[in-house]
């Protein structure tokens, strides 16, 4: 994955829609043989993180989530989103505010394979997570690039 095919791919890019962000990211046909060298180790969160590219309208991430492992629910601010799973299976749960404003509760549980990609509207809350023996790693697009994104505790209900 060089410099050059992000700048072809994202470089001209301005406000994009959704539909024009997907097929962006989709021309990458990225694989783990391009990635490899750029894999993030995790730092001081459960998955690894590195920013790839970015302008003032979009910003490629590339993140590894070892197996086992869970983000915070979290959401991306204003910005919209595409993740594209290129290794793994990734479990993403997407999260309701309960009437504590910090306190989440999770609504929805769905499955990402290897090679597909599922759209993370603004505002929307979710955390993804690795039920599987093999690393995650997915390639992430935002518009515009990440700000004010904000973190939040899971309710879990006592039995
Ligand atoms: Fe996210």
């Amino acid at each position: 994955m060089n410099l050059e095919r992000l700048e072809q791919a994202f470089g001209a890019l301005v406000s994009p829609t959704p539909a024009q962000l997907r097929r962006a990211l989709i021309s990458l046909s990225p694989c783990m043989e391009q990635l490899g060298p750029y894999i993030p180790e995790p730092l001081n969160l459960p998955y690894g993180r590195k920013v790839l590219f970015s302008t003032p309208h979009v910003e490629v991430v590339l993140i590894h989530l070892p197996a086992d492992q869970e983000s915070i629910p979290h959401n991306h601010g204003d910005s919209f989103g595409w993740e594209l799973v290129v290794s793994g299976t990734l479990t993403n749960m997407i999260y309701v505010q309960t009437n504590n404003e910090n306190e989440v509760q999770r609504a929805q549980t769905t499955h990402v394979s290897t090679g597909e990609c599922y759209f993370v509207e603004p505002g929307e809350i979710h955390a993804i997570r690795n039920n599987g023996q093999s690393p995650v790693v997915s390639i992430n697009v935002y518009s515009p690039p990440l700000r004010n994104c904000r973190q939040y505790c899971p309710f879990e209900p006592t039995t």
